[in-house]
């Protein structure tokens, strides 16, 4: 078995895999989902009519353009800085709206993906030609600490898709805590928080039965056998989710359908799965303005106002330093 120190791994893809299947539960990161394959999955995602998170926060933002992109603008040029920007589908909604009012910005799209950002990229060029943009790939953690350095104009950072629902109550606050902190008073944070609403919505939106969900989780499987030299065998997992009503969290899992060995060659790994046995690979928590404001609180935020639709089903937050 390979020496665990940080130093032995090829990548952090490369050790935190060794130690999410190497744990007890088992746990591999969502981050990871997010390469061509897993990007073009996600579109697939954004493109289902069970997923009600993308045409929900379309509509917030197609009805409330004006006034958002009123709040965005300064007297000055301003920085728009989106953390998680994906294939920027609905950012666009407003990226023509800041042009089209003659608004001065720089547009500062930061993402995992290197892929999705090079597309982003290509179709603003042809799209909406006149926003500058500056790409940066990375992850969230480390664009926090980048974040500061852009102090020298306005800053509205952009957070859609409900990209924090990612993380634990206690990643959140941190994720929030970091972004106060690299804020001054003129700057703002744009936030879309997914709502609490029918248990059985909220699990259909990641239980497709076309089984396009299956195959977004199951790219963290095939990421590992073309990169580190895995023998996942697919059809050996099912995909499985579960939402907690009490709790606001749905969870998606991968459970070993027999018991096996699962060689990772270069993590000289042999990973033994149990008949039945998971591996928990996403949260997407769920909200309502209660904990949105305890969050907030807990990081040094507090919330201005917020957009919802005609069904509150998502809401996007305006949030300033306290
Ligand atoms: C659920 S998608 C949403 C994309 C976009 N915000 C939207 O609303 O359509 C999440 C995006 O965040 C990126 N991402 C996920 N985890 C990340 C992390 N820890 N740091 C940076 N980007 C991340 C993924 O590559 C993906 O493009």
């Amino acid at each position: 078995m390979k020496n665990q120190s940080a130093t032995m791994f090829e990548s952090v893809f490369a050790e935190d895999t060794h130690k999410g299947l190497t744990s007890y539960p088992k746990f591999l990161h969502s981050k990871y989902i997010y390469d061509k394959k897993g990007d073009k999955l996600f579109q697939e995602i954004m493109a289902m009519p069970e997923y009600y998170l993308t045409s929900c926060e379309f509509d917030i933002l197609k009805q409330n353009k004006t006034d958002i992109a009123k709040i965005f603008s300064s007297e000055n040029s301003f920085d728009l800085i989106e953390l998680g920007a994906g294939d920027g589908k609905k950012t666009k909604l407003l990226l023509k709206e800041l042009v089209d009012k003659n608004y001065k910005f720089n547009y500062l799209p930061v993402d995992i993906s290197q892929n999705v950002l090079d597309e982003l990229e290509n179709a603003l060029k042809d799209e909406i030609p006149q926003v500058s943009v500056k790409t940066q790939q990375g992850t969230y953690f480390e664009t926090l600490e980048k974040l500061a350095e852009y102090n020298s104009r306005k800053k509205v950072i952009l957070v859609l898709g409900s990209n924090i629902g990612n993380l634990s109550h206690s990643e959140a606050v941190d994720f929030l805590r970091n972004i106060a902190v690299a804020m001054s008073d003129d700057d703002m944070l744009f936030m879309g928080f997914d709502q609490k609403k029918d248990p059985q919505i909220i699990m259909n939106a990641y239980n497709d039965p076309a089984g396009i969900t299956e195959r977004f989780n199951k790219n963290l499987l095939v990421r590992i056998n073309h990169e580190l030299g895995g023998e996942f065998e697919l059809e050996k997992f099912k995909h499985w989710e579960t939402y907690d009503p009490e709790t606001g969290t749905a969870r998606s899992f991968l459970v070993s359908k027999e018991e096996q060995r699962v060689k990772i060659h270069r993590l000289e790994l042999e990973v033994k799965f149990d008949a039945w046995e998971s591996i928990h690979t996403e949260i997407s928590q769920k909200y309502d303005d209660a904990i949105v404001s305890w969050l907030a609180d807990e990081a040094g935020l507090l919330v201005e106002r917020n957009f919802a639709d005609s069904n509150n089903c998502f809401k996007n937050y305006i949030f300033r330093r306290k």
